[in-house]
């Protein structure tokens, strides 16, 4: 690679805006990588005078054009061994997030779900569920790995299953321990919520304004924003703290319960929430929220709900997980907050699957610390119930991470001559009709392949986060190349080196971030079925759906023959599908469509021959010896409950499935199994008595 003389470069005064941001983005970059050269290898890559020149030229730059200094500014960091980006932690144990709860009803639900789930507690009702219940800290979970009692790493909770490496970071932190002392197992996660108190961010803040510096929103980005700095000598100027409320990968247990687990984090030195309370009933874990919920305002730190968990660890490993969220922990999230404001406009989106959803341009307006300048109207009939109109004044509420909403209309203020909103029956985007199927409550677009909305939106969805993840493609990315001819469908983003050199003159491009790009596309030609098959955005599949169809089909090949196979209306390879538990007919429909059609065929030949496609290889270690065998359980079962039992079917890597067919491999049928042992029986399916099953999985 030739790069330029500093001397040869256009003088700062005669750079357009574009030219200046390409420009300080490549001096990050470069000089970074010079600092990592020189610091972390001990082998500096050009002269001192030369990297002195390239630091002049950042600094130049940003005096002229002051607004386009970067976060990750060479100027900003002084002296400090900088680390070059974060790099990537898998973590032992994935971290989980919680489901939520937003009312005492639902919070009942959620421990009958439990009651019923546990057979001692279904067949006893006197045996107490006992419950811890903690604030929802609002901040930023990490783990930190102890090894022989020392700390060693900590990483962010990035997608829950890979994170960031952060270890840098959080040796700045003055409240860690470094070293456990007592009764410490010989690998340790320990994990928690990071923040920064009210006070501290409000000083924070202050000092920020005075510099002319970045002022940020609230403490949980400030937080953010300060545990993910580059420079860790910036994270150590900033008073972050944190309380530890669960664990990851843990070479012994810890106690049998989350108090003793709580307990012992003290006795190490970690902060433990001391609002923290066992309850044996609901009518407790009610007191306890009311309780956190009047005391919030007068915290230092910021909650937005209370988090509830079992309290017996045997428990809590029994009811294991469903998805990414554990069966015996939950949120109960506070009310949302609410505003007024007026909506200045409705703008139609149409989203990858054609679907019309109309967002409200609302004059901005701050609620709970963020300021708000969308709302979501949902779709069509709520904007007819609530009768929302251009102009109104509306009640907005948003809670957590959730997309603000428009509550109420408030009449009063409604302008004179104002006019009923009229939905568009034809796609904004490509004028395609938008129709609306019966039952469904939204209209789409049903322009497809020509509606360039929708085509965006799936390439969106194919480079985000759960998909390829291509580090550095962003929406904005999308658009261009899109807009440009560069990539027509997802599988020419793997042929975008061809335009190596187009994309290098591009406006706003450097060499370097070509580079850069094209490195990341690369890394992903290799990816997982589960990826993969969630990438397409097909109608209905998401990670949940596509872990499914992975794990079942195990290879794209395997699918994509049996999708087609399934569109004959009675074959097995559609009864197949049928069974996968959690998969309805109407699921099935949507993928035998997307299998089907020639388009789609042909792009995943496309892909085919770009990628390489992983088998779904199932978590479990090959000692199970049910790995992969199809289950169907029938009957009452006299130990534990059918729902425990098809849970740690699928821990041990089976599938668990609805009906008996051909592919069924055991039948576990306890007293009271009716038609499915029968037609087990008649297809010479191995049929199972508990015993006999606690007896193949080890558990007798
Ligand atoms: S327990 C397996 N306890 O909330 C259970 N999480 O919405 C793991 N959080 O990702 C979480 N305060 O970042 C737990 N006292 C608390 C918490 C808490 C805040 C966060 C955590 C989690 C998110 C889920």
């Amino acid at each position: 690679m030739t790069k330029k003389k500093t001397s040869d470069k256009i003088p700062v005064e005669e750079l357009t805006e574009l030219e200046a941001l390409a420009e300080l983005k490549d001096l990050a970059v470069e000089i970074r990588s010079h600092d990592k050269a020189y610091y972390q290898e001990d082998a500096p890559a050009v002269s001192d005078g030369e990297y002195d020149a390239l630091r002049q030229r950042n600094l130049e730059i940003e005096e002229v054009f002051p607004d386009l200094v970067r976060e990750d500014s060479p100027s900003k960091r002084v002296g400090a061994t900088p680390t070059s980006g974060f790099s990537k932690v898998t973590h032992a144990r994935p971290m989980l997030s919680l489901g939520n709860v937003f009312s005492e009803e639902d919070l009942a639900d959620f421990l009958s779900g439990i009651r019923r789930f546990l057979k001692e507690l279904t067949d006893d009702l006197s045996i107490p569920l006992e419950m811890v219940a903690e604030p929802k800290i609002d901040g930023l979970s990490i783990s930190l790995r102890y090894e022989k009692g020392k700390f060693v790493s900590a990483a962010t909770r990035g997608d829950g299953s890979v994170g960031e490496d952060v270890t840098a970071n959080l040796k700045t932190f003055k409240e860690l321990p470094f070293e456990l002392t007592g009764n410490v197992p010989d690998v340790v996660e320990v994990r928690g919520e990071v923040y920064l108190s009210k006070s501290d961010f409000a000083e924070l803040n202050r000092r920020q304004e005075e510099a002319g510096e970045k002022i940020f929103a609230n403490p949980r980005n400030a937080a953010a924003g300060s545990l993910r700095q580059l420079d860790e000598t910036i994270t150590a100027s900033r008073p972050l703290k944190m309380f530890a409320y669960a664990w990851g990968e843990l070479s012994e247990q810890i106690g049998g319960t989350q108090w003793a687990f709580f307990e012992q984090l003290k006795t190490w030195g970690f902060q433990v929430n001391e609002l923290t309370q066992i309850c044996d009933d609901l009518d407790e874990l009610m007191a306890v929220y009311n309780d956190i919920f009047e005391k919030r305002a007068h915290l230092d730190y910021d909650i937005d709900g209370v988090v509830y968990k079992v309290n017996r660890l045997d428990w809590q490993e029994r009811l294991g997980f469903v998805s990414r969220a554990p069966r015996w922990a939950v949120a109960h999230k506070f009310p949302a907050e609410k505003a007024q404001t007026i909506i200045n406009e409705i703008d139609i989106q149409v989203g990858r699957t054609g679907s019309l959803t109309p967002v409200a341009k609302l004059e901005p307006v701050t609620v709970g610390g963020v300021v708000v300048s969308n709302a979501t109207l949902h779709n069509e009939d709520e904007i007819a119930r609530k009768d929302i109109r251009i102009g109104d004044t509306v009640v907005i509420q948003r809670a957590g991470d959730v997309i603000p909403q428009v509550v109420e209309v408030v009449l009063d203020k409604r302008p004179k001559g104002s006019k009923a909103f009229k939905y568009p029956t034809t796609c904004p985007i490509c004028g395609s009709d938008a129709v609306r199927d019966e039952g469904e409550a939204v209209r789409r677009c049903t322009g497809g392949a020509i509606c360039d909305a929708q085509v965006i939106e799936r390439f969106k969805h194919f480079v985000s986060r759960g998909a390829f993840d291509i580090e550095g493609f962003g929406s904005k990315h999308v658009e261009a190349f899109f807009d440009e001819g560069l990539v027509k469908t997802p599988a020419d983003i793997f042929r975008l080196e061809t335009h190596e050199v187009d994309l290098k003159t591009r406006e706003g491009w450097g060499e370097k971030s070509v580079d850069n790009l094209l490195a990341a596309i690369n890394e992903r030609r290799t990816i997982p079925l589960e990826r993969f098959i969630y990438a397409l955005g097909i109608r209905q599949i998401g990670q949940a759906n596509a872990r499914l169809l992975a794990k079942q089909y195990i290879s794209i090949g395997a699918l994509r023959q049996a999708m087609k196979d399934a569109s004959v209306i009675g074959s097995d390879a559609l009864n197949d599908l049928n069974n996968i538990d959690g998969v309805g007919p109407s699921v099935a429909g949507d993928l035998i469509a997307y299998f089907n059609e020639k388009n789609y065929q042909e792009l995943l030949d496309d892909f085919e021959t770009q990628l390489t496609i992983e088998e779904f290889e199932a978590p479990d270690d090959s000692s199970s010896p049910i790995v992969g065998k199809t289950i169907v359980f029938t009957g009452t079962l006299e130990t534990v409950t059918r729902g425990e039992a098809k849970a740690r079917a699928e821990q041990l890597g089976a599938k668990v499935a609805g009906s008996v067919s051909k592919k069924t491999d055991y039948v576990v049928a306890g007293p009271g199994a009716g038609s499915k042992a029968k037609k087990a029986a008649e297809l010479d399916v191995t049929i199972l008595s508990e015993q006999d099953w606690l007896a193949l999985i080890g558990e007798a």
